[in-house]
């Protein structure tokens, strides 16, 4: 396979920053060093000015998922050039447990289907909905047997995906226990239901009650309750797309107990606040996603967070949906809300926007320095997957995942840019300062500049190994 050398760029990891030279071989980073001489077949490329940054690891997608009565617009073809445009190279998906398959079958059948579409290496968590003594029995052998170490368990969304609170508990315990991660999404279903169905019956429709009917108390309460829940199973747990200061309460106290608590947040929980809630448009129906955008004072606490280490990862819950009729032959997306908010599919775009959002609002602002850019985006996420150090990071003999990112370019983000089967994106018209320039996937040049270099089933799934936060 063709070496190539990125000569003289800034390497940045999420303990290092200095200037060399990254030599990339059969796949794998296979030195670094200064002034380094290579042969005539090495092909050279100057990063002069630029950051050479590990690929991105994208912890929460959704591509080609059934998410209420829709199914996300982005197939694992689409889904994953444009995590590929955005500086991302390795994501984890989903595989759902449905009423008629289990784990592994949903683990089997899930790959079916992305296995001839990726183009960045992937891998799934399995959303378990019930457990009995085959389920568990299966998680076991996904763990051990086919690199699948982490499951997600939903609190909410009852009748539809949420587990019980002994579901969770016994995953936690077994999962645990065997060095995985059990994933919740901590909201308290079966209230919101409630409040939903009240608020439908007193004539509010519109998508703003969507926010209203998912209060942030409630996922604090979920959130105390999975950790508690995490306690007496003595097991590690991971909250994703945090949103509010009552979860991360819960979270920052839990942790100065010892309890192995970790949590993500969002791009868009940092980048919007719930004040576009204010509309009776349906253009709202864009920031239909859960749990709903939050307060300022939520984001000062989301930040604060971010910065001391209470957050330890930023993911993008990507979960696309088309809000015009037919884009790209996708109907009933968003609209299908258009009379009754609570049957607007949740969540929004987000995979290709992530690292230069951050770096814009992160990094330029002060708010986050560039070894916890990288920490945040992609070696934490690599760690507590067990994707580590094979992702997440550029040392010798780990895969050669490789961004050079240009810090004093700056972009104007359109939807019509992007490479999402999306039809919009939340930053329609935002510059950005920073610009994702060249992507190298296993030492292969994928994205350079606008031009697609990549193609459908060059990536990879990857086993997983256990948790590495200890
Ligand atoms: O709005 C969201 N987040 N949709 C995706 C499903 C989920 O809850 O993660
Ligand atoms: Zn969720
Ligand atoms: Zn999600």
């Amino acid at each position: 396979m063709a070496s190539t050398l990125i000569r003289n760029g800034r390497v940045i990891t999420a303990t290092d920053d200095y200037v060399a030279d990254v030599l990339m071989q059969d796949g794998v980073i296979h030195a670094i060093g200064k002034s380094m001489v290579v042969g005539e077949s090495v092909q050279v490329i100057d990063a002069s000015g630029l950051y050479v940054l590990p690929g991105g690891v994208d912890t929460h997608v959704h591509m080609e998922n059934i998410v209420g009565p829709s199914i996300t617009c982005d197939t694992f073809a689409s889904g994953t050039k444009a995590a590929a445009f955005g500086g991302t190279t390795t994501v984890v998906d989903f595989a759902l447990q449905t009423d008629t398959d289990s784990p592994l079958a949903a683990i089997a059948r899930t790959q079916r289907s992305a296995d001839a579409q990726v183009a960045v290496d992937y891998s799934v968590h399995v959303i378990i909905r019930k457990v009995d003594k085959q389920v568990l029995a299966e998680v076991r052998h996904a763990m051990r047997h086919e690199g699948v170490t982490s499951f997600k368990m939903f609190m909410a969304y009852p009748g539809v995906m949420m587990a019980d609170d002994a579901a969770i508990f016994q995953m936690l315990r077994q999962v645990g226990a065997d060095g995985g991660m059990v994933a919740v999404h901590a909201e308290n279903g079966t209230v919101i239901d409630l409040l939903i169905k009240e608020a439908l019956e007193a004539g509010h429709t519109s998508p703003r009650y969507h926010a209203m009917t998912r209060p942030a108390i409630l996922e604090g309460e979920a959130t105390h309750r999975g950790i508690r829940l995490a306690e007496l199973a003595e097991a590690q747990i991971y909250f994703v797309h945090v949103s509010s200061n009552q979860a991360l309460k819960h979270i920052v106290a839990a942790r100065a107990e010892g309890i192995p608590v970790f949590a993500e947040t969002c791009p868009h929980y940092l980048l919007f606040d719930d004040s576009v809630y204010n509309s009776d448009e349906f253009e709202i129906a864009k920031y239909v996603m859960t749990p709903p955008l939050r307060t300022p004072e939520d984001q000062k606490h989301l930040w604060r967070a971010l910065r001391y280490d209470d957050l330890q990862v930023i993911a993008t819950d990507h979960c696309p949906f088309c809000m015009k009729e037919g884009h790209k032959g996708f109907f009933q997306q968003k609209i299908r809300g258009q009379h009754d908010f609570s049957q607007i599919p949740n969540g929004a775009p987000g995979i290709e926007t992530r690292l230069v959002s951050l770096f814009d609002i992160g990094v330029m602002q002060g708010k986050l320095s560039l070894n916890r850019f990288v920490q945040l985006t992609s070696t934490t996420p690599a760690k507590l997957f067990g994707l580590f150090p094979k992702k997440g990071t550029i040392a010798v003999g780990s895969d050669a995942d490789v961004v050079l990112f240009d810090p004093a370019a700056s972009q104007t983000i359109h939807a019509k840019h992007l490479h999402s089967n999306c039809d919009y994106t939340l930053l329609e018209g935002r510059t950005l300062r920073g610009r994702v320039k060249k992507v190298f996937l296993r030492g292969q040049l994928i994205v350079d500049g606008e031009q697609w270099l990549g193609r459908e089933g060059m990536g990879r799934f990857v086993p997983r190994g256990t948790v590495q936060a200890f």
